[in-house]
């Protein structure tokens, strides 16, 4: 991994750093760039205007690692008051939700965060909407695709996530190219160590290029997470090569990268969803964000140097 990106993620757990990131006046251009807004009202907006340039969108109410039962059932709370302005407001044709299991209580008891995962998932069902597990830090991976796999036996329409920098990701990418199964591939936004993670950029593309020709070549539906402007190109030959029609799979990206791509890319029949996060707990997503590119760093730091 990069050492730049290793060193923020890595200084993402200190509290110093959480007080000058959460506390700086820089933090609000980063937080209006890559962030719908804090409630519901400001998420459905931005659904909204995406929708109206045909694309699609994943909702993330923000938060994750939550430290005890009752914020966890907070977060349910959350995912459950957003279904239903979604269904109510006939978004929910054009929006799913995306669900941290940590926020749900991952870290505190699986069990728990099984329970809480179907009643979201209950709902999103009454809703006529989806809902895709997003992958989290390596050491919650097996038990993130295994409340998966349950959640799967009820609704198998329920979206798992693959990070091609893991060295694991190839085999489970095997496990996971059945019928009806949606799969998010992405790159992978967390610190993971030498042992586990492929070393380097090239590996991890080639690893993301492997596992999207598994996930074709299998009968479910690829969900392609990536900005990156080599692979969409490489990506758009396999899906050729394999035969896939437009609707068969998707493009995926997150709010406030690439958006004239994002529109290029939907003009041009392709089915593109905006992975939408809003709410106030934006400090995990955006350092993130920040560790990914060099440029939002730069950026904010920029904002904060010229206070
Ligand atoms: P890469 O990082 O190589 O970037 C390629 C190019 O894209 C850059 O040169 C730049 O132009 C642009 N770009 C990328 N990131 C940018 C940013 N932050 N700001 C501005 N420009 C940027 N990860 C994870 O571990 N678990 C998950 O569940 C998800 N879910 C998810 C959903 C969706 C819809 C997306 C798009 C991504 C994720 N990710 C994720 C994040 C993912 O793993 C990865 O960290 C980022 O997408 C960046 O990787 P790229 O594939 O874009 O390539």
């Amino acid at each position: 991994m990069n050492p730049l990106r290793s060193l923020i993620l890595a200084a993402a757990g200190s509290d110093t750093v959480r007080r000058v990131v959460t506390g700086a006046p820089a933090t609000r251009g980063v937080v209006d760039r890559f962030i719908a807004g804090e409630t519901v009202t400001d998420a459905l907006a931005v659904v909204t205007r995406l929708a109206e340039d045909g694309l699609y969108v994943t909702l993330d109410h923000l938060g994750e690692h939550t430290e005890d039962v009752q914020q966890a059932e907070e977060a349910v709370q959350a995912c459950l008051g957003l279904l239903d302005r979604l269904h109510s407001e006939g978004l929910s044709v054009r929006a799913e939700v995306s669900l941290k299991l940590s926020a749900i209580g991952l870290g505190l008891d699986e069990k728990l965060a099984l329970d809480n995962a179907y009643r979201v998932c209950a709902a999103a069902e009454q809703c006529a909407t989806t809902v895709t597990l997003d992958m989290e830090e390596y050491d919650s991976v097996d038990a993130t695709l295994r409340v998966h796999a349950e959640l799967r036996r009820t609704w198998p329409w329920v979206g798992a996530v693959l990070q091609s920098y893991l060295k694991r990701t190839e085999a489970d990418a095997v496990a996971l190219a059945q019928p009806d199964s949606r799969v998010r591939l992405c790159k992978g936004a967390y610190a993971a160590g030498a042992g586990v993670a492929h070393p380097g950029g090239h590996e991890v593309d080639l690893s993301y290029v492997r596992a999207a020709n598994t996930l074709l070549a299998g009968d479910g539906y690829p969900m392609f997470a990536t900005h990156d402007p080599r692979l969409i190109p490489l990506l758009r030959e396999r899906v050729h090569w394999y035969g896939r029609k437009q609707g068969t799979y998707e493009y995926q990206m997150l709010y406030g990268v690439r958006p004239d791509e994002q529109r290029r890319l939907a003009a041009e029949g392709e089915t593109v969803r905006v992975y939408v996060p809003f709410g106030r707990n934006s400090y995990g997503y955006l350092m993130r964000r920040l560790a990914e590119r060099p440029a939002n760093l730069a950026f904010f730091l920029r904002s904060l140097a010229s206070r």
